[in-house]
């Protein structure tokens, strides 16, 4: 293994170098791949399991081949210690995996999140007195992964307690000057501690300040910002944790924590962007800005929203031809996806073409409603994209509305002034009946009033979805 094969810019390698870097290659070729396997529901599982497994080599070559400046691997009491951390690690994550509810997932990851930006957080603390020695780069990057890190640390904690109600959204006008003033005060103290001329024994109080600072921000950035903006914050704050492994990664000049930290953050980033732009909201405007209130005409008197009967429905339904599904939040609040498969099972079994339509941003988290429906077992093949959807509008005999409300309001196509306006949406309104399940008058995300729900061809089903459901099975079923 430790035969030299050459030298590159003064430095030997042994074939043990050469195995290791090879092994890193075949790791991010296997991060890639899993990446791509991720983006559709049918290969997810797969995906991660390639993920993962590039994952595991890179560890295990690491373990193996790994050298230090000084030509030394990696001695056994701390593979020991390793393995050890890696052991309780796995089996915390494991039960937790196994045990967290599906709609419990967005918690999950927030904290997830925080162990990697805190991870990032303590590599930079430890590694600051040998990135002083070295060069003016590698000191740069451990502060950037200190203050990365830390503000991914503390923020996914934060973002975890709002998800799971444990902490409640604080949105006072002056905390978007106050984050601003603590924004420059830490990165000035990052600037102080990289142009510093001082030994790293003078400047220990500096990289502390600078932790305390950065942790505080991180609280203090995710504090105002809307509970049901959580999703956003969290894909942004998980592409921090990624871009602070590969600060950490260029500390200890590892390409494969390198790569794999640059994939997650631009992923990311790429995921919190596509999430703005289904919204129809700058990510400025997600951060700083609350949602809702009502636009200008949002909210004018509309009507009344006429009911219909149960019977009235399930006769239509079954009548029909081309029935379309607009499952959104309520339905996954409450938790009607096993009921609303029988109900498209048993309509199917009457020859009706049952699909559903699916809105990029239904629900409150990226693929809520795949997620859900897969669930229940639902087809992906009956799931159709809005895009691919909307065209077959004016050919649908019925749309039903399971607790939707954002993605299919006209107001996002008609009126300029609506908060909402040009979010692409689910063209319910222009099917030939709309059949709309909730509970009450009760808006959407976007707080604003609908005007589908006013429409002359839609009629309100009133009721938390899983009882209409399961009541309209009932009926359907002794017709
Ligand atoms: P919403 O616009 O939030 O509407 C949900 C509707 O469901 C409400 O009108 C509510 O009316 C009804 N509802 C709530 N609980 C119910 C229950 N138990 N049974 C029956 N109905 C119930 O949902 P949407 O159409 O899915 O839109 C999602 C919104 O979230 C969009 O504005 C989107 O931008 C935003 N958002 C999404 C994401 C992602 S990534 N998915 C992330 C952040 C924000 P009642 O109170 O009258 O029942």
């Amino acid at each position: 293994m430790d035969k030299i094969l050459g030298t590159i810019n003064g430095m030997e390698f042994t074939v043990g170098d050469t195995l290791l870097e090879l092994s890193y290659l075949i790791a991010a070729l296997l991060f890639v791949v899993g990446l791509k396997l991720l983006s559709h529901p049918e290969t997810a599982r797969r995906g991660n399991m390639w993920a993962a497994s590039g994952m595991g080599l890179a560890m295990i070559t690491t373990l193996l081949l790994h050298k230090d400046a000084n030509g030394a691997g990696i001695s056994l009491t701390n593979v020991w210690i390793i393995l050890c951390a890696i052991g309780v690690g796995a089996a915390i994550g494991w039960i937790v995996a196994r045990k967290v509810k599906m709609t419990a997932m967005p918690q999950l990851v927030s904290l997830y999140n925080a162990t990697g930006g805190g991870a990032s957080m303590l590599v930079a603390l430890l590694e600051y007195p040998a990135a002083v020695a070295g060069n003016i780069g590698s000191l740069l990057v451990t502060v950037l992964g200190l203050i990365i890190g830390a503000i991914a640390f503390s923020g996914s904690l934060i973002a975890f307690g709002k998800l799971d109600g444990r902490v409640g959204d604080i949105m006072k006008p002056f905390m978007t000057y106050l984050n601003l003033v603590l924004l420059i005060a830490t990165l000035a103290m990052g600037v102080y501690i990289v142009i510093s001329p001082n030994p790293p024994s003078e400047m220990l109080w500096a990289i502390y300040a600078l932790t305390a600072l950065s942790l505080v921000y991180g609280v203090m950035f995710v504090m105002p910002i809307g509970g049901a903006d959580m999703p956003v914050v969290i894909s942004l704050l998980n592409s921090f944790t990624g871009i602070a492994a590969a600060m950490a990664g260029f500390i200890y000049n590892n390409q494969a924590m390198i790569l794999g930290g640059i994939l997650v953050g631009a992923a990311g980033m790429i995921l919190t962007l596509l999430m703005c732009k289904a919204m129809n909201r700058s990510l400025l405007n997600v951060i700083i800005g609350a949602f809702g209130g009502g636009g200008a005409t949002g909210d004018k008197d509309q009507g009344v929203m006429k009911e219909i009967t149960l019977s009235d429905a399930s006769v239509l339904l079954s009548y029909s031809q081309q029935v379309v599904i607009v499952p959104g939040y309520g339905l996954a609040a409450a938790q009607a996806q096993h009921v609303c498969r029988e109900l498209d099972e048993l309509l199917s079994s009457k020859g009706v073409n049952v699909r559903y339509a699916i809105h990029p941003v239904a629900g409150r988290m990226p693929g809520h409603m795949n997620v859900l429906l897969a669930e229940a077992d639902v087809p992906y093949g009956q799931l159709v994209e809005m895009e691919s959807i909307n065209p077959d509008m004016p050919g649908t005999d019925v749309t039903v509305v399971i607790g939707a409300n954002d993605v299919v309001n006209p107001a996002a196509l008609t009126d300029p002034s609506s908060p909402i306006a040009g979010m692409p949406i689910i063209k319910a309104h222009e099917s030939k009946n709309i059949i709309v399940m909730k509970r009450g008058r009760g808006k959407g995300y976007a707080g604003i009033e609908n005007e589908l729900f006013f429409d002359d061809k839609t009629r309100l089903l009133f009721g938390n979805a899983k009882d209409s459901l399961q009541s309209l099975v009932n009926e359907i079923k002794s017709l």
